[in-house]
């Protein structure tokens, strides 16, 4: 009998004990390795992207702490938002995407080779448009595309690559149906070539409407139609697999998928509402944000029925609190949205720091929250090494409380901010009122950013098993073997 359970339900403890996750469950250490890889880098972008917003968010206090031209404002937030979305959130995804397709696919993954050079690929873009960014070297101040196009093709070549061994590996699968996480990750793949291509047309650059239409079309699809699909379809895996039970319905997931894929290719030009494009476009861009609800609510309520009763199971765990966290985020920050899109709304929070608020609640609370809880949820059973329960706990309620602290304040002093500009005061008037709250998202950030040391420590513990004497062996002889096959 467990002698501490009477006296653990009277006092209760500081943590939940967390349930250990099965030894190695996939023997394919190539595979671990590829997986793992993919999330370490995307660790280490997360932690580059978010010292440089740490470093931002330091200098709304202290404007005038160094004249670097390296280092200033318009230089660095570009590195930090291509940063956080194409080193960290895009190989985040596409780790845990790396293991689901070939899962759900019952084959082992296309080519392996193909996902390294593809992963070389992403990372030297990230890497040289930093570079670059810091030099001053851009396309221009097109939000989310400002890396020269040199360096986006080297990016987009990476992710046709990723989406081509997917592709195939999907093709060739072991069973008839097509599981719905390949659904949705196969969607993000599909619509951001596309997407990346029309963005850096030339002909209708620098020609003010036409770029006003696309960059808002750009923009709300680079962000709901690659990173949204991916971190649901990787939920639609990870969730019922760490639960031990099926998802609720596989009609509501189809459901939202396809209001996703009508309702919110046309949203676009909520970014602009108020500014010279056609009033039309921005009518169908409101009533279609609002139409997102549908989408919201089918897929949320689709997660949040396959958790009901299995809330303990949710506790125990270290992975499944970031995924409750990040659902119950995804509904609401992107309901958050549909609001933000109504005019009279816009009329108060275009232009302020609400909408960055409204950017890290859902790219960090929906769509990194999510990737966190796949990535502890599927990475140690494949490299057989888990992370450090209490560690993982500290970067959860870091992460969440940062956010809190961070978007809470962006909210308010947004507000105030509108408010200010509609009654009329001078501008300056407005900028002294926010120095409060930018000092309250910089406490937040801290601890975001904490956080995020933390996880790349975990990343680190969740290190592959090195190969066992055996193993070696059998590597050994298979190479020995080859090279005698060529001599
Ligand atoms: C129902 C879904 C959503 C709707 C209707 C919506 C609507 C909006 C609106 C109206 C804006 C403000 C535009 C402005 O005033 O300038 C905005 C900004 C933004 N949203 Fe959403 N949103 C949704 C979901 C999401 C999701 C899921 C993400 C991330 C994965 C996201 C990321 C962003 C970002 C990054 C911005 C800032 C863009 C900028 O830099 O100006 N949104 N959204
Ligand atoms: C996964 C982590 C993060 C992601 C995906 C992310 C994403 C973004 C995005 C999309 C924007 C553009 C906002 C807009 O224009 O509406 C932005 C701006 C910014 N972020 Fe982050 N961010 C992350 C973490 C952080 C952290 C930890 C900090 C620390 C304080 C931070 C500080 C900033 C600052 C200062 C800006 C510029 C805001 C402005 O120009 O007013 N971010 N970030």
């Amino acid at each position: 009998m467990d002698q501490r359970s009477p006296l653990l339900a009277v006092n209760r403890p500081l943590t939940v004990s967390k349930a250990s996750v099965e030894p190695v469950a996939d023997s394919d250490r190539d595979w671990a390795r590829l997986v793992y890889t993919y999330a370490a880098y995307a660790a280490g972008w997360l932690v580059l992207g978010t010292t440089v917003g740490l470093y931002l968010s330091f200098k709304f206090g202290a404007p005038d702490m160094e004249h670097i031209s390296w280092l200033s404002y318009g230089r660095l937030r570009p590195v930090h938002t291509n940063t956080v979305f194409w080193g960290w959130s895009s190989l985040a995804l596409i780790s845990a995407a790396l293991y689901i397709v070939p899962r759900t696919s019952h084959r082992r993954l296309y080519s392996y080779k193909l996902a390294w050079v593809s992963l070389w690929f992403i990372n030297i873009a990230v890497l040289v448009g930093g570079i670059l960014l810091m030099a001053g070297i851009n396309n221009g101040g097109q939000e989310y595309r400002e890396y020269i196009w040199p360096v986006q093709l080297t990016f987009a070549i990476g992710i046709i690559m990723t989406a081509y061994n997917f592709i195939r590996t999907i093709a060739d699968r072991g069973i008839e149906e097509i599981y719905i996480s390949n659904w949705y990750i196969m969607a993000g793949f599909l619509w951001v070539i596309p997407l990346v291509t029309i963005a850096y047309m030339p002909f209708y650059q620098k020609t003010a409407i036409s770029e006003t239409v696309i960059q808002g079309y750009y923009m709300h699809m680079g962000v709901g139609m690659w990173f949204t699909p991916i971190a649901l379809g990787l939920t639609y895996y990870a969730l019922p697999k760490l639960l031990n039970k099926p998802i609720y319905s596989y009609s509501l997931g189809v459901l939202a998928f396809w209001t996703q894929l009508v309702f919110y290719t046309l949203i676009g030009a909520h970014h602009f509402i108020f500014a010279p494009t056609p009033w039309w476009l921005q009518t169908v861009a409101i009533i279609f944000s609002v139409g997102m609800i549908i989408t919201l609510a089918a897929g949320t309520g689709n997660f949040l029925l396959t958790m009901r009763g299995s809330f303990r199971t949710v506790a125990r765990s270290y992975s499944l609190p970031f995924i409750l966290a990040g659902v119950i985020s995804y509904f609401l920050f992107s309901a958050q949205g549909s609001l933000q899109a109504l005019r009279s709304l816009q009329g108060v929070w275009h232009f302020t720091n609400y909408n960055v608020a409204h950017s890290h609640l859902t790219m960090y609370g929906f769509v990194a929250l999510l990737a966190w809880g796949a990535l502890y949820g599927l990475i140690p059973p494949l490299t057989g090494r888990e992370p450090p329960h209490l560690w993982v706990g500290i970067h959860f309620w870091f992460a969440v409380i940062g956010l809190i602290l961070y978007s809470t304040a962006l909210m308010v002093g947004g507000t105030q901010q509108g408010l200010s500009w509609i009654s009329g005061a001078p501008f300056m008037d407005s900028v002294r009122q926010m120095a409060s709250f930018w000092l309250w998202r910089a406490v937040g950030g801290t601890l975001m950013y904490l956080s995020h040391l933390i996880f790349a420590y975990n990343i680190w513990r969740m290190r592959p098993l090195p190969r066992s004497a055996e193993e070696l062996a059998a590597a050994k002889s298979g190479m020995l073997a080859s090279a005698e096959g060529a001599a």
